[in-house]
């Protein structure tokens, strides 16, 4: 029956995880997936975390199934983080959220709803280059992808001018998708006057604003800072698209706990838009999860808790600002690595963008037992004080060839 169903390939960056774990080498390092890992190279369950499931536990709470948009007070918990507790969409009920099995779920939820929904062009533009997932999630929601220019290799910035130029020539009311904060995976992200620039430009082109934030809090440290775009959109009256995910800022990424959310005219649009977000999700998975929702509700609506929790962001997203200045100052100044490796600095998020060369990852791979997606992407957070330096060493071989 399935004699002529072809091998696929390995997945771009989950397939790296499965090539680290077979090999052997006491030596290995995995800078492929975006997760974060402690000092000790170790997965980090968040305190707060482990605080709300022993709340969970003592309340004995049932295992029943959870509406077909998920928990509310979770969902209400998350779109206030995003929007803002002042935000106007969110004041006036305005808002159709919806429980989603973390990020992919979400712009899966999305891109479905858009595709049997949305009144005009039903084409997405992404940028060049955009996490990998995103490009066959939205074909296989029946959307059309287009690309817009982002990264500039020669600056190993943002190009600014070629994404406003490719977004002025896009069709009137394209649909463009754009990473909240810590864009993956670049690292490089619009300031906070580009972002109003590109408000007004969406605005003027009439483009559908389609947010992925899978990394609020990681970028600056701050919930709100990363919130920044998102929220300056909505205050300019765009309607929005906003996926949002868990897994990085409450280290909660097998519980898949994230949320999907489209802001509307008024209460009654919203229902009507929530309605339909129901019929989407009924028969793609039911309902979703209940054990994760638990945890980042019962973190996001106790003060004591929240509080904690934006310290334990800011603590992750300070260690991976540590490991940025430490690999930075190895390859400039103790190893002299060939190169400019300013942007390992400046660029944001959980991950960097070296601007190593697929050889050279694949060298690191076969030789030093590093392992990266092939675009020359590490995730920060794999880095530590007792690996780095043989990382930037690694390096340091693999760019003098
Ligand atoms: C990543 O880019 O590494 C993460 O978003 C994890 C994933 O699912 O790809």
């Amino acid at each position: 029956t399935w004699g002529a169903v072809p091998a696929g390939p390995p997945d771009a960056i989950l397939g790296i995880t499965e090539a680290f774990k077979a090999d052997k080498d006491p030596r290995k390092i995995n800078l492929g997936v975006g997760a974060y890992r402690d000092e000790n190279g170790k997965p980090y369950v968040l305190n707060v975390v482990k605080k709300a499931e022993e709340r969970i536990t003592a309340a004995k709470m049932d295992k029943e199934y959870l509406p077909i948009t998920g928990l509310a007070s979770f969902t209400q918990n998350a779109a206030k983080l995003a929007y803002g507790a002042d935000s106007e969409p969110l004041k006036q009920n305005a808002i159709a959220v919806a429980q989603s099995i973390s990020g992919t779920g979400a712009l899966r939820i999305g891109g479905a709803f858009m595709a049997r929904h949305y009144p005009h062009i039903k084409a997405i533009y992404l940028p060049t280059p955009t996490w990998g997932n995103h490009i066959p999630l939205f074909k296989d929601s029946g959307l059309e992808v287009r690309r817009y220019r982002y990264f500039d290799s020669k600056t190993v910035g943002l190009d600014f001018a070629g994404m406003k130029e490719d977004l002025k020539n896009a069709p009137e009311g394209a649909i463009v998708l754009l990473h909240a904060c810590a864009h993956n995976p670049t690292g490089v992200d619009l300031t906070q006057q580009q972002w109003k620039e590109l408000s007004d430009l969406v605005a003027e082109k009439q483009l559908f604003p389609f947010f992925d934030m899978a990394y609020q809090g990681f970028a600056s440290g701050s919930t709100d800072r990363d919130a920044f775009a998102v929220r300056h959109f909505v205050s300019q009256g765009h309607r929005i698209a906003l996926c949002q995910s868990f897994a990085k800022n409450m280290g909660l990424y097998g519980e898949r706990v994230g949320a999907f959310s489209l802001t509307t005219q008024n209460e009654e649009e919203g229902k009507r838009v929530d309605s339909q977000i129901k019929i989407i999700i009924r028969p793609m998975f039911s309902n979703p999860p209940l054990h994760g929702a638990h945890i980042a509700n019962t973190i996001l609506s106790d003060p004591e808790l929240y509080q904690e929790w934006e310290g334990e962001v800011k603590g992750m997203a300070g260690r991976i600002i540590n490991m940025r200045e430490r690999l930075y100052d190895l390859l400039t100044h103790e190893l002299k690595t060939p190169g400019e490796w300013g942007h390992i600095k400046s660029q944001i998020g959980m991950f960097s963008f070296t601007g190593l060369q697929t050889e050279q990852c694949k060298a690191l791979a076969e030789k030093a037992h590093i392992y990266m997606t092939m675009d020359g992407r590490i995730s920060m957070a794999g880095l530590n004080g007792s690996n780095i330096e043989y990382f930037a060493q690694s390096v340091n071989a693999a760019v003098r060839g």
